[in-house]
């Protein structure tokens, strides 16, 4: 007795196995998140998350042209806002002439054809820590709605090719493509945030905008009556659908890692293009973990990536995205 089919013939050399290889990530893939601060020459590293950093418009210019060179063609813009410009309406979010508006301008300036996805929520924005209007304990959905609307707009008119909700607001999509409607904005893209976890794995982000929920009496300690319980599947396919229906253009899942089921779910049920976010605290235990020599970092990085491609990701939020160029080599 032989066995009939003998899987291992297809895994017997490196040429073979590239032969039959049915998942590849490219540079094409990433969608590179980036932190700009105020201030000149400044580039700090983001004490929880090893080698990554923050930076001022002027670093932010060198490094967009950077990541343009290595094949990196899209970003995703994060600001972390002065203490004393945060109140609970996100008003600094609004300014034609804040950090965000200026910092879209500064990439488009600098590399007319990076594509440039922008953060739409109000915790970096927020005194509370919150994506959204607090009141009486309770998030503000509807009032949070318009003020991401505008936020929007004003991203649009800065040169912003997308928007990117991360809030978890319900109807905001609608809104936000109103909003962009009504202003002339028909090009302007959605990727919505349209399956977002409450997730610990936030935890390192946090910390590089200075944006946890604050402890303080009658405000919610968590996000967890706007982002999704982690237990649950059904309602992500719920929150994608309704996205897409109310104009998304992309929707994505959050975090990566441990919702692999999950992305693998949507993608099966929706046919717009699913970004996938490799979050803040994947990056900093891999990044921890081969600073202490227990993982190969390289290794465990691409197994990573190409994973969260398998499960279905047509689009990666990571990290990870200069590390991944650096080993193509
Ligand atoms: C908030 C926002 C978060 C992330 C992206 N946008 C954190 C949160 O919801 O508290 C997390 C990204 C990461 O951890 O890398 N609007």
């Amino acid at each position: 007795m032989y066995p009939l089919i003998r899987n291992r013939r297809l895994r017997a050399s490196e040429s073979i196995r590239k032969l039959v290889r049915e998942t590849i990530v490219t540079s094409d893939d990433f969608l590179v998140p980036l932190f700009v601060v105020e201030g000149k020459n400044v580039k700090e590293e983001i004490l929880s998350m090893p080698n990554y950093y923050r930076m001022s418009l002027d670093y932010l210019e060198k490094e967009v042209k950077e990541l343009w060179h290595m094949g990196l063609c899209a970003i995703l813009l994060f600001v972390k806002v002065d203490d004393t410009l945060k109140d609970n309406k996100g008003t600094e979010a609004l300014n034609t002439d804040g950090l965000m508006q200026r910092a879209i301008k500064t990439i488009k300036n600098a590399c007319p054809e990076m594509l440039v996805m922008t953060d739409v929520a109000l915790d970096p924005f927020s005194s509370y820590g919150h994506d959204g209007i607090v009141a009486d304990g309770q998030i503000l959905n509807d009032e949070t709605s318009e003020v991401l609307a505008e936020m929007s707009v004003s991203h649009a008119l800065a040169g912003a090719d997308f928007v990117a909700p991360s809030d978890m607001m319900d109807g905001r999509i609608l809104t936000i493509r109103e909003a962009l409607e009504d202003e002339g904005f028909l090009n302007t893209g959605i990727m919505s945030y349209s399956a977002k976890y409450a997730s610990a794995f936030y935890g390192p982000f946090r910390d590089a905008l200075d944006s946890a929920p604050v402890n303080i009496k009658n405000v919610p300690k968590n996000k967890k009556t706007y982002q999704m319980d982690y237990a649950n599947r059904f309602e992500a396919i719920r929150e994608t659908q309704m996205d897409i229906d109310e104009g998304a253009d992309i929707v994505m899942v959050k975090p990566g890692l441990a919702y692999l089921d999950i992305v693998r779910e949507i993608r099966n049920e929706v046919d717009v293009p699913l970004a996938v976010y490799q979050v803040s605290g994947e990056y900093s235990m891999l990044k921890a973990a081969s600073e202490k020599g227990w993982l190969d970092h390289d290794a465990v990085m691409l197994e990573q990536l190409t994973a969260i491609k398998r499960a279905g990701a047509n689009i990666i939020a990571s990290y990870f995205a200069k590390d991944f160029i650096r080993i193509l080599g």
